[in-house]
């Protein structure tokens, strides 16, 4: 079998220190950090505050997905973490290209995410710039929603699209057991299925 990455989301999380300490302590391969405005998501929600207490106890390295109108001031206070990716929407009316090379600027991976109703020909443009791709399988804002079975079908488009360029596909939102069997990424991000869970590694288990 593939080994799937799996990136655990703790956007639902009731104790985020106590839950991102415990995250070190599995196989997970990222934590998955969303960050939203108030305006691109109607919801605001910024960890950096907790990210930079811990930073010396976490292990696993970042991969940051903006649900933000303005990406850039939040690119230059996460390049000063541990991140492996970030990641910013596609549907962002402003230079996305320079954000981008922004982000790559600070030695950080980027990605483009890319929501369950937004055409895919938004993301042709940047695919010789990108490392990875975010298939969003719900609505993006919050977490605990039902997995949108149309993002099968996008998945695949997505794949023929990108050829034989070197960009991970990771698909975020209502991920549990169930919808990873159906989804073929490279990566899933799973935030409730994980946390809900008695055993954070066997729920990771359960989703490779
Ligand atoms: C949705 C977020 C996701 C979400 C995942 O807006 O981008 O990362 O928190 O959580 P679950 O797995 O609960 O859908
Ligand atoms: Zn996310």
């Amino acid at each position: 079998m593939i080994h799937k990455k799996v990136s655990v989301s703790f956007l639902s999380s009731d104790n985020i220190e106590d839950d991102l300490i415990d995250l070190c302590d599995t196989t997970a391969d990222y934590i998955h950090v969303d960050v939203g405005d108030g305006k691109f998501v109607s919801n605001k929600f910024n960890p950096i505050r907790e990210l930079k207490e811990l930073q010396g106890a976490l292990t696993k390295r970042l991969d940051v997905h903006f649900m933000v109108e303005d990406p850039k001031k939040y690119i230059d206070d996460y390049s000063e973490l541990n991140c492996e990716y970030i990641t910013i929407h596609c549907e962002l009316k402003r230079d996305i290209l320079a954000l981008l090379e922004h982000i790559k600027s600070y030695g950080i991976k980027c990605g483009l995410a890319i929501c369950p109703n937004t055409d895919l020909y938004y993301l042709e443009p940047f695919l010789d710039d990108i490392d990875m791709i975010l298939i969003m399988s719900v609505v993006p804002g919050k977490g605990g929603q039902e997995f949108i079975y149309d993002s099968v079908k996008r998945i695949s488009e997505i794949k023929k699209m990108i050829e034989n360029r070197d960009i991970i596909i990771s698909v975020d939102g209502g991920i549990n057991s169930e919808t990873a069997k159906l989804v073929k990424s490279d990566m899933v991000v799973s935030g409730s299925f994980v946390l809900n869970g008695d055993d954070l590694e066997e729920r990771i288990e359960l989703l490779r």
